[in-house]
């Protein structure tokens, strides 16, 4: 019955119309608003980039600062979510911790859940940039057992949140220029990427109306499968379990049989059918952020590297199309910043959420906007008797 098209994991069904970013996934071409992603790493920072994706232009000098004050204003969280956080087992995931955690902020901030005011989603938005490293944060405090550290506002987003993340009581974490400019072009990296499972995930969400801060709870949920944004974390530990440049052969053997579910994680990706860009920005800046650590011959670089040139020469990635992804390297440089992995997926989460509250806004902004309700073919019983149970 009805006539639907049927496209499961919807390979070749647009969603939405959308202005804010664009994917040419055959040439490896990512823009924002117009705005190549290499331009925007070089040259931009990660508040005009959020500037940019929220609001649709860069910001003049005054616009920046307004909006860097206004971000600033929000980043400290209600003093009685620390009990909140408190109630987790301290070994639970740091993603499990943010899906509940940023879902809590639906229930402490009424005041800005009335989605039919353009103003009040504004204030949703900024509140949920700026309260995410806080947040992603306390959830690495938390699990390694030190006190929470405040927020800093007179401190750029990402030297804030490496201070929030490394800070403690008897040492300031000192900050590198080198360290927060990677950080920052990290953030810049993930903050979009049209309509993926998450960002799809929380316009599905918001499309019924639901709490801003719990379709990005849903966004999140979304994020954290190894297929999306856990690919970062399941790169390195992949990398740890190939171990040695020797074993590079016999992981790639897995890749390619059949019969193996193992794949090559941090490689391939639905729209990308040719290197993803950003992947090129992120291992120009592991080198970088290795140098400015004086860390000389990482093995993991070194390994990961030769991963890459066997796949690239294989004839079954290439015949796939399969590239290393923004994943790949990304694990790499969060490891010598000091992130231990289970909080890999968490700054993707972090730095997402700009993407998200844009195309969330945007969605609600749309006068055509409708309830997401796919269809399906229905592939079960057709009508039977029912059976009383003493029968069955
Ligand atoms: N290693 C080995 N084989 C692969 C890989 C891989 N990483 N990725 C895809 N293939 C094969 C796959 O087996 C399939 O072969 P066949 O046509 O013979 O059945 C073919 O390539 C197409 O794969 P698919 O799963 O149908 O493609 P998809 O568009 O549904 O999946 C993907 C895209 C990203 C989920 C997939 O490439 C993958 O699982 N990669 C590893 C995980 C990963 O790195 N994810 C991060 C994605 S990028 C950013 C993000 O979202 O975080």
């Amino acid at each position: 019955t009805g006539h639907f098209t049927y496209d499961p994991g919807f390979t070749s069904t647009a969603s939405c119309d959308s202005a804010i970013t664009y994917i040419d996934g055959d040439q490896g071409v990512l823009m924002h608003r117009g705005y190549k992603i290499e331009e925007l790493a070089a040259s931009s920072d990660y508040m005009e980039v959020c500037y940019l994706l929220l609001k649709g232009e860069l910001p003049t000098e005054e616009e920046k600062t307004k909006f860097s004050t206004d971000i600033t204003y929000h980043t400290m969280l209600h003093e009685q979510l620390i009990q909140f956080f408190r109630g987790f087992r301290r070994d639970a995931h740091p993603m499990a911790v943010m899906v509940g955690v940023v879902g809590a902020l639906s229930a402490f901030y009424h005041d800005s859940t009335d989605i039919n005011d353009p103003h009040q989603r504004m204030v949703a938005s900024y509140r949920l940039i700026a309260k995410m490293p806080t947040i992603a944060a306390m959830a690495y405090k938390y699990s390694v057992g030190q006190p929470f550290v405040y927020p800093r506002n007179d401190l750029s987003y990402a030297e804030n949140f490496l201070h929030m993340t490394f800070s403690v009581p008897a040492e300031e974490y000192k900050i590198s220029p080198t360290i927060a400019r990677a950080m920052d072009r990290i953030f810049i990296l993930h903050a979009d990427h049209e309509q993926n499972a998450s960002t799809s995930t929380v316009r599905l969400a918001g499309s019924s109306g639901a709490n801003p801060f719990a379709c990005i709870a849903a966004g999140i949920a979304c994020l954290w499968g190894p297929a999306h944004g856990g690919a970062n974390e399941a790169v390195l530990t992949m990398l740890e379990e190939i171990g040695s440049v020797d074993r590079v052969q016999e992981f790639i053997a897995k890749a390619k049989d059949k019969n193996d579910p193992f794949r090559l994680m941090g490689f391939g990706h639905r729209v990308y059918k040719n290197y993803d860009p950003r992947a090129k920005v992120m291992q120009e800046t592991c080198h970088e952020v290795l140098d400015e650590l004086g860390i000389k011959d990482e093995p993991m670089l070194k390994l990961a590297m030769e991963l890459e040139r066997i796949a690239l020469e294989d004839e079954y990635f290439i015949e796939k199309k399969l590239f290393p992804n923004v994943d790949f390297y990304s694990g790499i440089i969060l490891k010598a910043l000091g992130f231990p992995t289970s909080m890999f997926t968490v700054l993707f989460a972090l730095a997402r959420t700009v993407g998200w509250v844009a195309q969330w806004n945007e969605m609600m902004e749309d006068p055509g906007q409708k309830i997401g309700r796919p269809r399906q073919l229905y592939t079960g019983y057709a009508e039977r008797p029912f059976v009383p149970i003493n029968k069955r």
